[in-house]
């Protein structure tokens, strides 16, 4: 699928968003390696901390249904620019491709592709723990 197509599905999931409390809705869709996307959104709760972003909602799906490789992920908000990945998410996309393709973007069509190993430099791996 081409980024267009991808982007296109992470929208729709963003219509599914729940955020009352932020009202910032977000929309993502995660490219697996079998051909699937894996969409996602935010969903936020009464006890902010326990709400979770659109890309950790994917991931969550993907590996819960045995995908465990991706090529890229779209993200979309109403941001003013394109809409960047929280530092957790960047963490949880890089356990499974550093050199996954994050395709970040707006409303407006604003958009920036960096590889999630260029959105957290020197980032903590399984590699640097002793017993993998
Ligand atoms: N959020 C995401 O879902 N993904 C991002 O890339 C940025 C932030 C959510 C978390 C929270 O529900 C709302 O946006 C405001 O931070």
């Amino acid at each position: 699928m081409d980024d267009k197509d991808l982007i296109a599905h992470a929208k729709d999931a963003r219509e599914h968003a729940y955020a009352p409390y932020s009202r910032f809705k977000v929309g993502a869709a995660l490219q697996g390696r079998s051909g699937k996307v894996y969409t996602g959104c935010n969903v936020e709760n009464a006890s902010y901390p326990a709400g979770i972003c659109a890309e950790r909602c994917a991931v969550g799906k993907a590996v819960s249904e045995g995908e465990r490789e991706f090529s890229a992920i779209a993200v979309v908000g109403d941001s003013e620019g394109p809409c960047a990945p929280c530092g957790i998410c960047r963490q949880v996309l890089l356990e499974f491709n550093p050199a996954m393709r994050v395709i970040m973007t707006n409303l407006e069509g604003d958009t920036r592709i960096l590889a999630v190993s260029e959105l957290l430099p020197g980032a903590f791996g399984k590699a640097d723990l002793p017993n993998e």
